[in-house]
């Protein structure tokens, strides 16, 4: 094996607004795009195109720097680069000099053949946070981990890689932060000092680039709003899709479906959204419908509808091949399919049996993609479900001489989903006009956030899995996805129902509520589990319709500075350890002011950490101190939830479905405490992109505690709000306080008491 080091600096030059640093085996090429994030790739292909999936930004057009005979430095506001010239190495520093992160001394960046890592000086104390879908502790140190997205059905929580791909991680050590995004589509790997006696971290990828962005910012929020800047943001979703989501694989007919929706709404279970899994396509062919089964695919959508419910139907990437069938004509004709080498469709077999695979990489195979979905936007579908699409295909092993374009298989797996994803977001948008489609992917990659929202593939009915799943949404969260759900209940296996029960007071605290279970598993919807376990999780279901004005500006929140709406404590206490421990590690917040602790279904009471500051006990409004460990009750009807003193928690009368009117009263609940606090409120029409012209309704909501007042500020946008009265309920105080009710207006309100 040839193996390479990086070697010394031969020159150094700038051109343009790029500082170039040649060694005899490659050369560094270092952009600045913001004060507080750095690019370097070290490259061996200097005249290769640079093309970024996740990348929307451009670096600043400029670039300075300082050089001596052993030095080279870049400074911006936020960080300082120093690179030594022999051997060439980068060291990362706080503009006051204290290290962020670096090279080890010795390996530095090197290659064997094609396969580049880089090695980097851990730190004593350093923690890492982030990747993404990847299962064990919130703490990733001690752990190693690979990218190859994967359909990985049965997983444990041990297994890795998992269906997604985000080479993403905020370093942590002493009061210093920093974060590391490695934009390598290839097969890689990151070893956080798993392996080396705790010397030093490595990554690196089996061909292509050390093409990493370095972020400086000092806090974690901060690195996400600079991660998420570099590799965009979600927009608003649907409302609807946060309301609870019914799913199995599969209801199998119409009228099941239309069965299980009517139940919903006899039981007064609050529900937005069926599904169809693949068993509503005739043979498995994407973009038909069984004729037998969806004999009137309008008909039913309609009556749907008139339940107030939105359909979602799967799509899979693999097209049958089957001679007549209209996606496989046209990919044939139009040569549209992945290839093997000598320009024969490749071949893998998937639920259809035989399928070729679009070139999602093309934009031409993207629009004809996403123009197909008229099959399914027609009789009113308007949710889209991407699956299988790691890709996926029996025995997993696409051989690696398939062709997407002039790329080769191990050079874009990882994207392959994400640019599935981006072609159905892009067509159905364009099909659906002014109105938001709903796009659920499986496999991703890096910058996913813009066109789709993840789940975590197919878990298990397991305790394991529940807490395990908090973990993944958490970990998604400092990753840049926020839209997360996990399959309530587990896919695999039969949940009791004391799991059903914990797993739904679970859900109602995940960006994404859907309930979804395997082929042949019991029947999981809420009435399975007999009258008093309805009873709870209708409960849980109607908590969740309650919140979901605090969860709707949390939504907001992420699309303006990426922070998630499910928070793993490490990001706004970064630097308690408790957090990280594995008793704790499961607690997140969710939104600013929740905390919410994660329980197993046969624990009756539970180790809870609640960090610095004051908390009350959501359900009771005991008060807590924080800082400090407690044992609390945690019964199956009332998992351990807490307000932070101050929070500000706008919520609204249960409804069944997002599109019931509602009694018009924006409840704002408000926790004591002896601080001022605020709350960005944000509403629009939860369905089009008329907010993007200015039509929303946007205002602060400012708690003051000194004054004994609550004020709203005067509405920003031109949305109406939904709800004419307001009305302060003042929560951990002497007792729960009703303030008299005030009509809504757009000016500034201030209520007292
Ligand atoms: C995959 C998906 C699962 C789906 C099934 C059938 O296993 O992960 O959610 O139900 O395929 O489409």
């Amino acid at each position: 094996m040839d193996f390479k080091m990086l070697g010394p600096s031969q020159s150094v030059q700038q051109k343009s607004n790029k500082l170039i640093i040649k060694t005899a085996e490659a050369e560094a090429h270092i952009t600045i795009y913001s004060p507080s994030v750095i690019r370097v790739n070290i490259t061996r292909q200097p005249a290769g195109a640079d093309e970024s999936f996740a990348v929307i930004r451009e670096p600043l057009a400029q670039i300075a720097y300082e050089e001596t005979a052993e030095e080279i430095i870049v400074k911006t506001s936020a960080l300082t680069l120093r690179i030594s010239k022999s051997p060439l190495r980068f060291a990362f520093y706080t503009p006051g000099g204290e290290l962020l992160s670096k090279d080890d001394d010795r390996f530095g960046t090197n290659w064997q053949n094609s396969r580049v890592t880089n090695y980097r000086e851990l730190q004593a104390d350093e923690k890492f946070i982030g990747l993404g879908e990847k299962v064990g502790n919130l703490n990733r140190r001690a752990s190693s981990f690979t990218n190859w997205n994967t359909d990985a059905s049965d997983h444990t929580p041990k297994t890795d890689p998992l269906y997604e791909t985000f080479p993403f991680f905020i370093g942590i050590h002493g009061a210093v932060t920093y974060g590391f995004f490695l934009d390598n589509t290839h097969k890689s790997y990151f070893d956080f000092g798993a392996s080396c006696d705790d010397q030093f971290i490595w990554l690196g990828a089996e061909d292509g680039d050390l093409n990493y962005y370095f972020f400086g910012a000092q806090t974690v929020g901060r690195i996400l709003e600079d991660y998420t800047w570099l590799t965009g943001r979600m927009e608003m979703p649907p409302l609807w899709s946060l309301g609870y989501q019914q799913c199995r694989w599969s209801y199998m007919t119409a009228q099941e479906v239309l069965d299980v929706a009517s139940k919903f709404r006899e039981h007064n279970v609050p529900a937005d959204v069926m599904y169809c899994d693949i068993d509503y396509m005739e043979g498995f062919k994407i973009f038909t419908w069984n004729n037998e089964t969806f004999p009137d695919p309008k008909a039913f959508i309609d009556k749907l509808k008139a339940m107030n419910f939105k359909l979602v139907t799967i799509v899979d990437p693999g097209i049958k091949v089957e001679e007549g069938y209209q996606q496989y004509d046209e990919g044939v004709e139009r040569g549209y399919f992945a290839t093997y080498p000598n320009g024969e469709n490749y071949i893998g077999e998937v639920w259809p049996g035989r399928c070729h695979f679009p070139d999602f990489f093309r934009e031409d195979v993207r629009e004809w993609w996403g123009a197909a979905f008229t099959a399914l936007t027609e009789p009113g579908v308007e949710g889209f479900w991407n699956d299988m699409n790691e890709p996926a295909v029996w025995n997993q092993n696409m051989p690696w001489i398939v062709k997407f374009g002039d790329k080769f298989m191990p050079e874009v797996r990882n994207v392959y989903g994400m640019q599935m994803a981006r072609a159905t977001y892009d067509g159905t948008r364009k099909i659906l006009g002014n109105k938001r489609p709903f796009v659920l992917t499986r496999a991703a990659y890096s910058g996913t956030q813009r066109y789709s929202a993840v789940w975590t593939g197919d878990n298990t009915a397991t305790d394991e899995h529940l807490l395990l799943g908090a973990r993944l949404v958490n970990s998604l969260g400092v990753s840049g996805m926020a839209y997360v759900g996990v399959d309530i209940g587990g896919f695999s296996g039969n949940p009791t129902p004391e799991m059903m029960v914990r797993w739904n007071n679970l859900g109602i605290y995940t960006p994404m509520y859907r309930n979804h279970s395997i082929k042949d598993s019991d029947y999981r919807e809420p009435w399975q589990y007999g009258e008093e376990n309805l009873g709870l999780i209708r409960k849980f279901i109607e908590d969740r319709y309650r919140l979901l004005p605090y969860l709707y500006s949390a939504f907001y929140q992420t699309t303006q500075t990426g922070l998630p709406v499910c928070r793993t404590l490490a990001i706004d206490y970064t630097h308690d350890k408790a957090v990280y421990y594995e008793d704790y590690q499961n607690q997140f917040l969710f939104g600013d002011g929740l905390l919410v602790a994660p329980v197993i279904s046969t624990a009756l009471t539970a180790k809870v950490y609640l960090p610095c500051g004051d908390w009350y006990r959501l359900s009771t409004g005991e008060k807590f101190e924080g800082g400090k460990e407690y044992e609390v009750d945690a019964p199956l009807h009332d998992m351990p939830v807490f307000a932070k003193a101050g929070a500000i928690i706008p919520q609204q009368n249960v409804i069944q479905s997002t599109q019931d009117a509602g009694d018009g009263i924006l409840e704002i609940h408000v926790w004591n405490s002896t601080e001022p606090s605020t709350f960005v409120y944000y509403e629009d029409d939860g369905d089009t992109y008329n907010y993007e012209q200015g039509t929303y309704h946007k205002r602060n909501i400012t708690f003051t505690p000194a004054s004994k007042t609550v004020t709203l500020s005067s509405v920003e946008g031109g949305y109406t709000s939904k709800y004419t009265q307001i009305q302060v309920v003042l929560k951990g105080f002497e007792e729960v306080m009703k303030i008299d009710m005030v009509d809504n207006a757009n000016d500034e309100i201030v209520i007292e008491w």
